[in-house]
């Protein structure tokens, strides 16, 4: 891809005669990177937005290369007498590292390969392209692999663990581009080295593709000028100091010898301008910010999608989602359903065109399934994703990022995996983030409800890609209730309305935006419930229970009503709280659910409140800072509608007691590096495919997850229900947790079941949490789809206890044998008098390495009676 090189003049001052000292500021020419990997393998990045230094986790070496055009700005005979180069590194890890500039010796190229999302491991080289091996590629070939350049370093500069703008300066440098004056054809750049002798050092910066003028590779040279120089108007509306032949070149206008670009003489640019309507037009940055508008820069064009959105708030009713029919069976009670999950347009918001969104049935969020404890549901969940055509989807709606565990395997693909986020099911039912399938096939889970009521969800898991398909719209509301909940009177009927809050970020043709490479986070900018952008509901004057869902990828929600009326909490994500909870706000984040009821009946017919929301964007961030206020409008009618008054106790909350924890683990959460993206969020500083936790089956055990991050997460296990025991903060102090308070018992609104509970950064917050149910393997993560994706999800694998499965004598000694927990070490016991004696550890550090397993007891024989026993080490 070749476009214009933008250059601004920094600054002319006169000297004596004709002679004037300058400085330009040259944008990059060319920028591409040298990729080694395995032999053969001749990739590159011509028209990418990034090139890389240094190596990355696979040990292979990436080396930027760039190159501006020196004659086009400075006049022949000039002598340079400053030179700097400034890159913007948009990626970084946790330490810092030198990055050296060196004289490339031999020409090079950039070609039009572009590896987009992917770009750290670049793409198959275009004809022309720099590669490891090629100058041009397929044709000539470096001297050398790896580049040709001279092996002392022009300049070296420091980058750090922040991302930014770094320069590079030195006499080299200027050395360096006198020599590219006298003689262009030197002129090859510099290769730009990051640090080689280790592993994971790899940085990315940006090229002269990146979409931000600002932040595009500058060289800024200093230079005394023989020949007059004046003013010259390049077609992009700015003014170079230039000579009349290099002005002619530029295809500018010449202002005349020793004119000024300070005030600039050229005519001002014009670009596309986003009015406060949505609407796009072209305009002077001046006449666009006194039409009140978003200047998009200069030279930008109006396109269909370039501004944002615009949508009117609380113009659609919010719809609420009817019990699913099963197709055997009865609503609420032991059914079968059968779910496709499809491709559907759905109308979000009157102004808007159709959406394309992936339903479970036929609107997302997905229909609600009823279920009563201990009556089995199974569900036939069917991806049967199609294009516009009816075909089978093949790839993604989409953009995936395959720098990401999941995708890095199975590129773009559909996978889908249906997860029931706080059912207590088996791990081949429970949604397994490998066990996806894809377009054309189907599976079916098995839910036997044998767990509290609670206000449970289910929604798409697959390895890597869960934001996506979530975001697209695979989610849907499962309500599990008993003869007691049912009891008590609640609203119910339509005076029990889900409330599934998500954000979103739309494009004007009405399809859903969602970036191209992993970030961070995702926050919408337009709020959706139900599945409709900012809702109105009509309600009676009266109570109403509403099972709220934070359904959203990285945002976390602080909800109030507008009256500053206070609410109650009943219930936390997996069950009735022991009694309701008076509220004025409350904090959700994402997988974590509220049963709450508000009561309209003090409000005059016609009264309009707001339901709205106060948390920032990171959360807890900055108060005020990413906050989108509103959520939905209440519009009270004169109907009365439900007024029992609430029961003042719901239902026994059983608590989990400390001192029948067997096990007590410690989970860091903090960031990490990864080669491929630049950082990744992690427990324990652990992967995935890292299993460390294994808790006995039918054992309490309690986790710390100390936040070491500075944002909060929502850490979600699956299979168990959780009690919050307490919150501590803590600082870092030599690498050494220290804590700085008590620890803090949970506000009344948490002390229910959960199973995803907010860790706040600089605190522990400690739960507690029985593993019984099934044996197996379960994911447990933070529920930010985001961190998900990326690294900060793992497994713990649900253990049987060890067994002896069999005693025999061998001469004088004793075989015991047994069948061990595997990955746990054992020890053995025994005693000779069960009734007077004590237990004496005769044999230890046992490893279950998953065989069953014989210890012997020397001389064992010879006793007339001998007891053992067998236990774990902790
Ligand atoms: Cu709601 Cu493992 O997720
Ligand atoms: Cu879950
Ligand atoms: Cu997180």
């Amino acid at each position: 891809m070749k476009f214009k090189i933008l250059l601004v003049i920094c600054l002319t001052a006169l000297i004596a005669g004709q002679a004037a000292a300058s400085t330009v500021l040259i944008i990059s020419a060319r920028d591409n990177t040298l990729y080694q990997a395995a032999t053969g393998t001749t990739n590159s990045n011509g028209a990418g937005e990034h090139f890389f230094a240094g190596r990355t986790d696979d040990g292979y070496i990436r080396r930027g290369i760039i190159a501006f055009n020196i004659t086009n700005f400075i006049p022949p005979g000039s002598t340079i007498t400053g030179v700097t180069l400034t890159l913007n590194m948009s990626r970084t890890r946790d330490r810092s590292e030198d990055i050296t500039l060196h004289r490339v010796l031999a020409n090079w190229g950039e070609g039009t390969s572009n590896a987009a999302q992917e770009e750290g491991r670049g793409i198959q080289a275009a004809p022309g392209d720099a590669t490891w091996y090629h100058r041009f590629y397929p044709t000539s070939f470096w001297a050398a692999p790896g580049g040709d350049f001279r092996a002392t370093a022009s300049a070296t500069t420091t980058v750090s663990d922040r991302e930014g703008l770094f320069s590079w300066s030195s006499t080299d440098l200027v050395a360096d581009v006198q020599l590219w004056l006298n003689n262009p054809g030197m002129n090859f750049g510099w290769l730009v080295r990051g640090g080689e002798g280790t592993i994971k050092t790899a940085r990315r910066f940006d090229t002269r593709e990146v979409a931000t003028a600002s932040l595009r590779p500058v060289l800024q040279v200093s230079f005394i000028s023989a020949a007059a120089l004046g003013a010259c108007c390049v077609p992009d509306g700015s003014c170079v100091t230039v000579t009349s032949n290099q002005c002619t070149q530029l295809s500018g206008v010449y202002h005349g010898d020793n004119t000024s670009c300070t005030p600039s003489p050229c005519p001002p640019p014009i670009g596309a301008c986003c009015l406060p309507t949505g609407d796009c037009t072209n305009a002077t940055a001046l006449q666009c910010s006194a039409l009140g508008g978003t200047f998009q820069g200069n030279g930008t064009v109006c396109t269909s999608n370039l501004c944002p959105v615009i949508l009117t708030p609380f113009v659609d009713a919010l719809p609420v989602p009817a019990p699913l029919q099963p197709v055997t069976g009865s609503v609420g009670g032991a059914a079968y359903y059968e779910v496709p999950m499809q491709q559907v347009q759905q109308k979000l918001h009157r102004d808007l065109p159709l959406t394309t969104v992936w339903a479970y049935g036929t609107a997302f969020p997905g229909p609600l399934i009823e279920a009563t404890v201990e009556q089995p549901v199974t569900v036939k969940w069917i991806n049967n994703l199609r294009d516009g055509n009816g075909n089978f989807r093949t790839n993604h709606y989409l953009a995936v990022d395959t720098c990401l565990h999941g995708p890095d395997h199975h590129g773009d693909k559909p996978l889908t995996v249906v997860h029931l986020h706080g059912g207590k099911v088996a791990p081949k039912d429970d949604g397994y983030p490998e066990e996806t399938f894809l377009p054309g096939q189907s599976r079916t889970n098995q839910y036997g409800n044998v767990q509290p009521p609670g206000t449970i969800w289910f929604h798409d898991h697959a390895l890597g890609i869960t934001r996506l398909n979530v975001y697209m719209g695979l989610a849907g509301l499962y309500l599990i209730r008993d003869s007691l909940e049912n009891s008590l009177g609640l609203p119910a009927g339509a005076n029990e309305v889900p409330l599934v809050i998500q954000d979103r970020k739309f494009r004007t043709d009405g399809s859903l935006y969602y970036p191209a490479m992993w970030d961070e986070h995702f926050f919408g900018d337009t709020l959706i419930v139900n599945g409709k952008v900012w809702p109105y509901l009509i309600v009676k004057r009266g109570k109403y229970r509403f099972r709220v869902v934070n359904g959203s990828s990285s945002r976390t929600y602080a909800l109030a009503l507008s009256s500053g009326a206070a609410f109650h909490q009943i219930g936390t994500d997996a069950g009735l709280l022991e009694a309701p909870v008076p509220l004025s706000q409350l904090t959700l984040m994402p997988g974590e659910r509220a049963d709450l009821v508000m009561d309209f009946a003090p409000y005059t017919a016609g009264t309009q409140l707001f339901l709205t929301n106060s948390a920032p964007a990171p959360y807890p961030g900055t108060p005020g800072v990413g906050v989108i206020p509103n959520v939905m409008k209440f519009i009270v009618t004169n109907t009365v509608g439900h007024t029992a008054a609430l029961p003042a106790s719901l239902r026994p909350v059983a608590r989990l007691q400390e001192s029948n924890a067997v096990v007590h683990r410690d989970l860091i959460l903090r960031k990490g590096n990864d080669p491929c993206t630049g950082s990744a969020w992690l427990i324990n500083d652990l992967h995935w495919d890292d299993i460390t936790e294994f808790p006995v089956l039918g054992t309490t055990e309690v986790w710390s997850f100390i936040n070491r991050s500075g944002v909060a997460h929502p850490m979600h296990l699956h299979l168990v229900l959780m009690q919050i025991l307490d919150r501590q903060p803590f600082i870092v102090s030599n690498e050494v947790i220290v804590t700085t308070g008590p620890r803090v018992s949970p506000p009344a609104n948490e002390a229910g079941w959960k199973d995803t509970v907010r860790a706040n950064p600089g605190e522990i917050i400690r739960v507690i949490a029985r593993f019984d149910g099934f044996p197996g393997r379960y994911p447990y993560h933070c529920h930010i789809l985001e961190h998900e994706d990326h690294e900060m999800m793992r497994q713990f694998e649900v253990v049987l206890p060890p067994i002896f499965t069999g005693i025999q004598r061998l001469g004088s000694d004793i075989q015991l044998n047994f069948r061990p927990t595997p990955n746990r070490f054992h020890f053995l016991q025994r005693q000779d008098d069960v009734f007077n004696g004590s237990w004496t550890i005769f044999t230890n550090n046992i490893f279950g390495s998953g065989s069953n397993t014989s210890v012997t007891d020397p001389g064992g024989a010879a006793q007339p009676k001998r007891f053992y026993r067998i236990g774990l080490s902790p």
